[in-house]
């Protein structure tokens, strides 16, 4: 048995192709999920005829993909982006077309596309009648991809749809979950190992840095002066201890940190929904400044004055990132982090910011002018625990705050060990640096 331990955290692109076995994707979906997996689903012509895409949208609670050219709205996501954001591509069901494209480098649909613009592992379940599956074409394209590092799960024999008997039964859901796992841990156990075990290793963080910016025209926006050298830093201090770190972040001038998917938007709406999209996570850390509102019709075209009275701007109130995350729920991550950004009475404005928002920590900051915090390499904190833990610190540069922010995380998920178990109290956290 497979341990799906590895599974936890994982982002799979599903990419369905057309064949019968295609109607066994809702379940695999739903298994992989179970297991902590986040899945998107690509759905080839083929494939839609077999699975509807609002089946595969209703398992995944993600958009499902289907068009090269339909780069629109919401759902716009290129075919480079699909592929950034997943951890694996699994092929389920490969059809005997679909692994052709891949062997010769077709790429005339979406899924072929995004197959042959991938850098990240495959795994593909081939399922198609048995004589496509032993015609010497498919074998050599099955070599082929197997040669060049395609990880080929099945087929199995059995009776098929078309009443034949013999190889070309794809695979069963759970046996895809297997393999997926198995995969996993394979490759964590080639992973050069470290003195000490990454203590978030295995754990997948989102941050959110930065401003947004929301648009009053085509020119004009509202904004903040928040400079993302906050968020920025505890991305990548999360990454150092381990952790698969998503940082969603709005428009700054600043490097994306390295080891870290950094996915960049602009108004709290966008930030919102690549949060939702990079769900599931086992921790949070609001540090973004989302502007509180935005302005309720965005005018198509640029303001003009005319000597006439000033334009109205109606504003509306944006959603709250970090009260939708910290919703209690079954996809609810574990440790949920707020910043809170405050001119006076910085601790009690915080702590009921921890209670209003129902998040876990809340690192409390002084943003009046004289700090020069916003924007500065400085940062004077306070973090709050809802247990009612405080602890002050001192002033600290933004990446030494951000490194003590991961410490504690990491020394909130790993299980402390006594230092002497003979010895009583004292503690110790494998793996984190003091
Ligand atoms: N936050 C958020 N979405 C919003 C507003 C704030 O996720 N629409 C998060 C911030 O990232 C931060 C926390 O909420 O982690 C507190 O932000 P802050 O600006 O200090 O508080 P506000 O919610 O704006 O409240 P107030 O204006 O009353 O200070």
């Amino acid at each position: 048995m497979a341990d799906h331990s590895h599974l936890r955290g994982r982002r799979v692109l599903l990419i369905v192709s057309g064949g019968i076995a295609a109607y066994k994707t809702p379940e695999l979906v739903r298994r992989l999920r179970e297991r902590g997996c986040a899945v998107r689903c690509v759905l080839t012509d083929g494939g839609a005829r077999f699975v509807t895409p609002l089946a595969l949208q209703a398992v995944s609670e993600d958009t499902v993909y289907r068009d090269l050219w339909d780069l629109t709205d919401e759902s716009e996501m290129g075919h480079i982006q699909l592929s950034r954001q997943a951890d694996v591509l699994l092929v389920a069901p490969a059809s005997a077309n679909i692994l052709a494209k891949m062997a010769h480098g077709l790429a005339d649909d979406l899924a072929s596309t995004v197959l042959l613009a991938t850098d990240k592992p495959v795994l593909a379940a081939p399922a198609m009648n048995v004589r496509m599956y032993d015609h010497p074409a498919t074998q050599a394209n099955l070599a082929t991809l197997a040669g060049r590092g395609v990880v080929l799960v099945g087929p199995n024999d059995g009776v098929m749809a078309c009443g034949e008997y013999g190889p070309g039964r794809m695979s069963e859901p759970l046996e895809l979950v297997d393999a997926l796992a198995d995969f996993f841990a394979a490759r964590a156990a080639r992973a050069p190992q470290a003195t000490a075990p990454a203590p978030l290793a295995g754990r997948h963080a989102l941050v959110t840095s930065g401003p947004t910016h929301e648009p009053i025209d085509p020119v004009r926006y509202i904004a903040n002066r928040s400079s993302g050298k906050q968020g920025h830093a505890v991305a990548a201090a999360l990454a150092e201890l381990g952790a698969r770190v998503t940082l969603v972040t709005g428009p700054v001038a600043l490097p994306d940190p390295s080891g870290v998917e950094t996915i960049k938007v602009e108004t709290a709406a966008e930030m919102l929904a690549a949060c939702r999209r990079a769900l599931p996570a086992d921790i949070v850390v609001a540090a973004a400044a989302v502007a509180d509102w935005r302005v309720a019709e965005e005018a198509p075209r640029k303001l003009k004055k005319d000597g006439g009275p000033l334009p109205p701007l109606r504003l509306a109130e944006n959603p709250d990132i970090l009260a939708t995350l910290a919703t209690a729920g079954p996809d609810r991550p574990e440790l949920v982090i707020g910043f809170a950004a405050e001119t006076t009475d910085l601790v009690a404005y915080a702590r009921a910011k921890l209670a209003r928002k129902g998040c876990d920590w809340i690192v409390a900051n002084d943003v009046s002018p004289a700090t020069g915090t916003f924007g500065g390499d400085s940062n004077t904190v306070h973090l709050i625990r809802r247990d009612g833990g405080e602890e002050a610190w001192p002033p600290l540069p933004k990446a030494e705050v951000a490194r003590r922010l991961a410490r504690a995380v990491a020394a909130r998920f790993a299980p402390a060990v006594p230092a002497d178990p003979a010895a009583g109290t004292d503690t110790v956290q494998p793996g984190i640096p003091a």
